[in-house]
């Protein structure tokens, strides 16, 4: 697809080292993929580039299937020329694409590389760039495009200061909002800001650097959350929403149901009913045990959300996947009473927390979360979760995030920070009483 004005002037710029912070759906990843293929079509084959994103299933789902397709079809690479197992190609050209998640970085040493492009860098370990690209580039002289949106003061930021810095002559830097992005309309924009708190806005849509810091849950009040006697409002006849994190110690889930809120009629949001929380030894099919235990006559629809990847690698193991697990212990309680609600790749940690936040308390003061006041676990959480000094959870209290981190999944699929991001998701989110 034919680039815009602002990613043409970002793709065609002959710095070495770009910088590209800009809001979601800016068209990032489009305008790095056809950076991406430009190099590879240069007229010197025989090279080698890397793809970068933080997760395999995000470089499998956003780039490779595109790129496969696109370069068979123009016949820059032959079908026995690809490895779906390695996500890597080798064209006609002789150049090599490799395609890769930056999650275990170490794997990606090896030669040297011609060019890199690092997508969503913020989730990017700063020791992938650092200890293995850098050196690798280094031989070749090679260049690299980092693109994301801003998550704090990281080394992401760190990277996008050398554009304008004169000591590094090699960097350029930009930085562009969601709306000059041209792909999302105005009313559409406007109408996430009121749904969003303002910093997730300026952060998410305006491509600012923000400073969070403390809380994760900044929104969090529970004097204004926590409702006594909450669980009472649960209607059997109405989907029930499971929310779940796979761990061992714990093993969590938070359940909830869709409704008014308690301090507006008019508002719908979520009412967390109860939660459950194995403190050791927990397995996915104990802790849907434990759900059936306390919703023993459920006839509405139970709607599955988690951590999408439970359902990734476990599928070689020889149990299956925690989400075969869950389905399996499900359809012994429910028969086929359930739907999985869970997209192919996890949300970025930062868009999660920023829609957790945004249902806590929107620019226009909505508060759409009330949790039982019997849900002490998750209480605990939302009060207590810090961020670490990266700006990332801090997940060093092997007890804390899995509540926190359940629910928002699922609160994230129901409502993204955009309307738009939804269609990246496995099946379209629908409302929650559906
Ligand atoms: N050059 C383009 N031509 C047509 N559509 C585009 C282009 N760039 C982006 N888009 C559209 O905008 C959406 C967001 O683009 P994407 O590259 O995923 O954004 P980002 O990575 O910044 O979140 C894509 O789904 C695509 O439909
Ligand atoms: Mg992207």
């Amino acid at each position: 697809m034919p680039l815009s004005e602002r990613q043409e002037a970002i793709a065609s710029s002959s710095s070495r080292f770009k910088v590209v912070a800009a809001g979601r759906r800016f068209g990032k990843t489009t305008m790095a993929r056809a950076k991406f293929v430009r190099k590879a079509a240069g007229p010197v084959g025989n090279r080698r580039m890397a793809y970068l994103m933080p997760t395999y299933r995000q470089v499998r789902s956003l780039v490779w299937d595109f790129l496969v397709e696109r370069l068979l079809d123009k016949r820059w690479v032959l079908p026995r020329d690809i490895s779906r197992t390695d996500l890597s190609m080798t064209l006609r050209n002789g150049t090599k694409l490799l395609f890769r998640s930056a999650d275990n970085y170490d794997t990606l040493r090896g030669e040297g590389l011609d060019y890199v492009v690092m997508d969503e860098m913020p989730y990017i370990d700063e020791r992938a760039w650092t200890e293995v690209v850098r050196p690798m580039l280094a031989t070749t002289q090679g260049g690299a495009l980092f693109v994301g949106s801003p998550a704090g003061f990281d080394h992401f930021h760190g990277l996008h200061l050398r554009g304008p810095d004169e000591q590094f002559a090699n960097w350029s830097s930009w930085r562009a909002t969601t709306l000059d992005g041209g792909w999302v309309p105005q009313e559409e924009i406007e109408e996430a800001r009121l749904e969003l708190d303002e910093l997730t806005f300026r952060q998410e849509f305006e491509a600012n650097f923000i400073n969070f810091t403390g809380s994760v849950y900044y929104n969090w009040d529970p004097d204004q959350h926590v409702v006594r006697g909450l669980r009472g409002v649960y209607n059997k006849d109405k989907p029930l929403a499971l929310c779940l994190d796979f761990n061992r110690a714990p093993g969590v889930a938070a359940v909830g149901q869709e409704g008014p809120m308690p301090w507006d009629k008019n508002l719908m949001g979520l009412r967390v009913l109860s939660e459950v929380h194995i403190p050791r030894n927990s397995t996915t099919p104990r802790v849907i045990e434990e759900f059936a235990k306390q919703y023993p006559d459920q006839r509405g629809r139970i709607l599955v959300y988690g951590d999408a990847s439970g359902g990734a690698e476990s599928s070689k193991s020889v149990e299956g996947s925690d989400f075969d697990l869950v389905e399996a212990a499900l359809r012994q309680k429910y028969g086929r009473n359930y739907s999985l609600r869970v997209p192919k790749a996890n949300p970025m940690e930062r868009s999660r927390i920023n829609a957790v936040n945004s249902y806590l308390l929107n620019i226009q003061g909505q508060r759409r979360l009330a949790v039982d006041a019997d849900c002490t676990r998750l209480i605990q959480d939302f009060g207590s979760v810090k961020l670490d000094d990266k700006g990332k959870i801090d997940k060093s209290n092997p007890d804390q995030t899995h509540l926190t981190d359940a629910l928002g999944y699922m609160i994230h699929y129901c409502n993204p920070i955009l309307k738009a991001d939804r269609a990246e998701q496995r099946k379209v989110a629908l409302p929650l009483s559906m």
